[in-house]
């Protein structure tokens, strides 16, 4: 009776902006918006206790995911333990990693050898054979919230497997299916549309439509030709996907990445990404969660330049997205390793302080993606750089091309027309720990882990979530044996989603070893962020000029406390001449004390400076 009435005044809450945003998508279609919010209170009530209660702890502090507590980690299921019930065996180990985020990479069903990793999915309510099932699922997020972790799983949302019920009957040729997603008779239309629309996968899926002989018609399908795209002109769609998605969250899952989210509205004469009704279906997804699960949190997927990031938060009044990948901060930093110069990441940090506070960024080195070069040419044109031959210098020296470069990764969707390309590889070889260990140079080895604890280091200082990719807190490498697997070989993102070293992994105990000195490095880092409240969200944050285009210096001020973080992408030693001439500071890592003026650092080295400040005595020190 009391869920009831919670129901209720939530439902009563929102219900006029979820219809006028359905009208505004689907004139005239008042039985389907009747019919999903008769479902929606089904899904409620099918919600269990314990996350209804979770619900409404998280409710009572919407701030929840806000703080400096929370760090992630992201794994494949199969590539981590095997299955679902490996991965619950293993908690032990990921909490040691001091991880209480986990992003499980797709694991429902999916067809082998044409699964692109899992996001072609084929059955969004089974989990993929050999990992698992719905009731593993279940029991690893119980186990998980009963350790304070919680759990987050992609929504493959934009498109289904060819395999999947619907893509079958439309096959089949059954009207109502094929309007579920974009079939046409002929190529007419696919030929406007390819005018407009850019391609995703060049040169391992060129183009956006796929001749389908069973049914003799062309579909969409601007990923992969096993990925058909989903019409979400058709309410049926929408409906139906969002029920797929409440029905997962209702496994206990605590945050939503919604994949590809730009993409998911097709208009012709565009490019088909980032249109109006986009915001408008997120914006319904949101409000839905908001009603039925307040506790879930949605994460887009916007894999571009930032003025087309940002809206995805929506406004402060009409919020779509709780947190979004700061993916151009990632990209940026790789450039500033492969140049050794820092004034485009320099940029890119005020640019990020200059938004505001609420927003919640998902902070990362790499992920299970490749690395693609949407930097700020616009910006960079005043030093010179153009777009091509920068990307070309980039690819060069992160694949080891470059004298000189210690880098060891691999070009993907590589155009030989354009000369545009793509970047693979883990972060332990991309930034020199692969070559450096393979040639038993000790004192290279030293200085690379000294670059892969910096870069951990600055990733860690940058406000919002922190997400390790799985492995690379033991400095896993490149994972060559995919050029071996016909069903791999011509997807080089592969090459950084090996299987878990646990060999590796073990070596972590051996004092000295390199995976002991990554591992501890990390986990020393992840202690100081969660411990010094300057790290939280709610701290100012500003760069500072290091007069050194080669030094990264930004300070964060907040909760009586003043961080000057300053990382060291030269490859020399260097002294840098900032000038916080406030006090004695104590480098938080090795408890050495300096001031804020001409501070030497070692090549690649970070610093962590840290100056207690009494709020009510203007920032005058006390310690
Ligand atoms: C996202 C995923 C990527 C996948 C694509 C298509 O960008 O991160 O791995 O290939 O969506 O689903």
């Amino acid at each position: 009776m009391e869920y009831c009435r919670e129901y209720e005044k939530r439902f009563q809450k929102y219900y006029d902006e979820l219809k006028w945003l359905y009208c505004e998508l689907y004139e005239n279609r008042m039985p389907e918006f009747e019919d999903l919010c008769g479902q929606m209170y089904g899904w409620y009530q099918s919600r269990k206790k314990g996350l209804k209660d979770l619900d409404r702890i998280r409710s009572k502090n919407p701030a929840w995911y806000k703080g400096n507590n929370i760090a992630g980690m992201m794994m494949y299921v199969d590539a981590f333990a095997g299955n679902l019930d490996g991965v619950k065996r293993h908690l032990d180990y990921i909490e040691e990693c001091g991880i209480n985020y986990l992003h499980l990479m797709p694991l429902l069903d999916s067809p082998e050898g044409k699964s692109d990793g899992g996001y072609a999915v084929s059955d969004f309510g089974k989990v993929r054979e050999g990992l698992g099932t719905i009731e593993d699922l279940e029991g690893l997020a119980e186990e998980c919230h009963k350790r304070g972790i919680s759990l987050c799983l992609d929504f493959v949302m934009n498109h289904t497997s060819e395999e999947h019920q619907w893509a079958k009957r439309a096959r089949e040729g059954e009207r109502e299916y094929q309007d579920r997603y974009f079939f046409y008779d002929n190529y007419d239309l696919p030929a406007q549309f390819e005018k407009t629309v850019p391609e995703v996968f060049p040169t391992t899926a060129p183009g956006n439509f796929t001749w389908v002989p069973e049914a003799r018609k062309y579909v969409m399908t601007t990923f992969y030709p096993y990925q058909w795209d989903l019409n979400y002109w058709n309410p049926l769609v929408l409906n139906g996907m969002i029920g797929n998605m409440i029905n997962l969250v209702n496994k206990g899952i605590d945050v939503i990445r919604i994949d590809a989210v730009p993409y998911i509205w097709k208009q012709l004469g565009t490019n088909c990404r980032n249109l109006p009704q986009v915001h408008n279906i997120v914006r319904i997804i949101r409000i839905i969660c908001e009603i039925i699960c307040p506790g879930v949190l949605l994460l887009g997927e916007v894999v571009m330049e930032p003025d087309k990031v940002v809206p995805y938060f929506g406004s402060v009044e009409k919020p779509e997205c709780h947190m979004l990948y700061n993916v151009t901060t990632m990209a940026a930093t790789w450039n500033s390793v492969a140049t050794r110069e820092v004034r485009l990441l320099h940029q890119q940090m005020e640019a990020v302080s200059r938004l505001p506070k609420e927003y919640v960024f998902l902070n990362y080195l790499r992920c299970h993606d490749d690395i693609g070069w949407g930097l700020d040419y616009q910006w960079l044109k005043q030093f010179g750089i153009e777009e091509t031959s920068h990307k070309k210098h980039l690819n060069d020296y992160l694949t080891g091309q470059y004298p000189g470069s210690f880098s060891r990764g691999e070009l993907y969707n590589s155009d030989p027309e354009s000369g545009d390309a793509r970047l693979c590889g883990t972060t332990a070889s991309l930034c020199g720990i692969e070559k450096a260990v393979y040639e038993g140079n000790e004192e290279e080895t030293d200085r690379v882990i000294r670059l892969n604890f910096m870069l951990h280091a600055y990733m860690l200082s940058q406000s919002g979530i922190p997400v390790i990719y799985s492995g690379d807190e033991v400095g896993q490498e490149n994972d060559y044996s995919y050029h071996d697997d016909p069903r791999k070989q011509d997807d080089s993102r592969y090459l950084h989603r090996g299987d878990f070293r646990w060999d590796l992994a073990e070596k972590r105990k051996e004092r000295g070893s390199v995976q002991e000195r990554i591992f501890n490095g990390l986990k020393k880092l992840e202690e100081i962020r969660r411990l010094y409240p300057v790290f939280g969200t709610e701290a100012e944050v500003r760069a500072v000029d290091t007069w050194d285009d080669s030094v990264l210096g930004l300070i964060r001020e907040g909760a009586g406390e003043k961080l000057i973080a300053l990382y060291n992408f030269s490859g020399l030693d260097k002294v840098v001449w900032i000038n916080e001439d406030d006090g004695v500071y104590t480098d938080l890592v090795t408890g050495k004390e300096m001031e804020g003026k001409a501070v030497e650092i070692p090549a690649y080295g970070g610093y962590w400076l840290l100056r207690k400040i009494s709020p009510d005595k203007g920032g005058a020190a006390v310690l």
